[in-house]
């Protein structure tokens, strides 16, 4: 079996449904169900054996020792983090706690769970970490697009958090020989996407007749990828990674969040139009967010050259559907929208 961690959110739920929709080996999945976990998006795998649910911090050292020394993973994939960068501005340490302190756990024990193990078990044993290109810093409008050799430039507590990990797991192999993989991946989206980042947000304002809240001048440029398609990606990686590589993902997706929002707007015009006009109307330009990087862009040569992934959807493909599940999904949107998410618009909207 293996170990997920931080599978109750939006990419690990994705991938923990996508992993038991394409094998039967079972998956024990460890989160601590902080804000963005929900159960609710592992409804479907309700009575299910192959999914065992372990509700615990990655910070837990006795309990991630236990769970090692209970199932016997062949591979840990690593998603639990705090993911949100203007959460991040507001409160940097829970990212210092969970994303640098929990992965530190997390490569401890199961360096103390690989040494145990001998001959092609040992050897087979994978930890594969989950990053993001935001690591890379940002890029002007003519730089080349990030490769996994570019210099780490983080520049918000978040992505240095991100980037603080991605250098334990690599001194974890090169020190140890524990055999870890690393991804960096760009902008995800798609179901169960969390309504506090661009594009769920977009959705359900616009749904509510509320402002679209754009920062700055709405020319920030990120590198989109459909959920599925990283998905997707960890699955190669897993099965066909070198240990001690590193992989960047991404869909040849760049776009600034203006003409994101433009196409929300247009798609929801057609499939839900509002007697009100069409959406673009509640566009509202608001203060931008301090620090914004300007621009990502993943160069995704080498994951497609050495082990032949590909994304499976366009953007227009993944995106319509996107709006699709969301509007099939109204009742998922309405419970994660709880009194403590009411709380975060307060703060981070407030002073915009
Ligand atoms: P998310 O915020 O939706 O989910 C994070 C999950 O981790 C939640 O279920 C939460 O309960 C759990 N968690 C948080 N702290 C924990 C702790 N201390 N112990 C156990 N569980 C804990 O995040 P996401 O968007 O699904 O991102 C998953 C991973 O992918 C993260 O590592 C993130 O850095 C990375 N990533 C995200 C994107 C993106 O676009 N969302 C892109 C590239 C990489
Ligand atoms: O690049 C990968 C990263 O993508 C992941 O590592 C992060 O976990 C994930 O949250 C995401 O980070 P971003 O900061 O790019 O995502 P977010 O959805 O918060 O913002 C996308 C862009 O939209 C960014 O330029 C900020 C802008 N934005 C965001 C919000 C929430 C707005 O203009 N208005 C908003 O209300």
């Amino acid at each position: 079996m293996i170990l997920v961690t931080g599978g109750a959110g939006f990419i690990g739920a994705n991938f923990v449904l996508d992993w038991l929709r394409t094998s039967d080996e079972p998956v024990v999945n460890l989160d601590a169900l902080t804000y963005a976990g929900n159960l609710e998006n592992l409804a479907s795998l309700k009575g299910d054996s192959r999914h065992v649910f372990v509700q615990g911090d990655i910070c837990d050292r006795k309990l991630v020792d236990r769970l090692f020394a209970e199932h016997l993973p062949r591979a840990i994939v690593h998603f639990a983090a705090e993911s949100h960068v203007d959460r991040s501005i507001h409160g940097p340490g829970d990212f210092v706690r969970t994303n640098v302190n929990g992965t530190f756990t997390l490569l401890e024990a199961a360096r103390g769970h690989w040494m145990t193990l001998e001959g092609e078990a040992k050897a087979g044993f994978r930890f594969h970490h989950v990053s993001t290109d935001e690591v890379y810093g940002s890029l002007g409008p003519n730089d080349p697009a990030f490769t996994e050799t570019k210099t780490y430039e983080p520049n918000s507590p978040y992505s240095a958090s991100k980037a603080a990990s991605d250098h334990l797991v690599r001194a974890w192999h090169h020190t140890y020989g524990l055999p870890v993989t690393t991804s960096n991946c760009s902008n995800n989206y798609g179901p169960y996407h969390f309504p506090e980042k661009l594009i769920p947000l977009m959705i359900a304002n616009a749904l509510a007749g509320k402002p679209l809240p754009v920062y700055g001048d709405g020319m920030q440029i990120r590198d989109w990828l459909f959920v599925t398609d990283h998905c997707s990606a960890i699955r190669a990686i897993l099965a066909q990674g070198t240990p001690g590589e590193v992989y960047n993902v991404g869909g040849w997706n760049e776009k600034p969040n203006i003409e994101i929002v433009n196409t929300l707007c247009a798609l929801l015009d057609e499939l839900k139009p509002d007697p009100a006009g069409s959406y673009r109307r509640l566009i509202t330009y608001v203060t931008d967010r301090p620090g914004h990087d300007r621009r990502y862009a993943i160069d995704a040569r080498k994951i497609e050259r050495e082990l032949g992934w590909r994304p499976a959807e366009t953007f227009d493909t993944g995106i319509r559907k996107t709006v699709e599940w969301y509007l099939a999904n109204q009742d998922w949107v309405a419970h994660v929208q709880s009194g403590a998410y009411r709380d975060w618009v307060e703060t981070n909207y407030a002073a915009r």
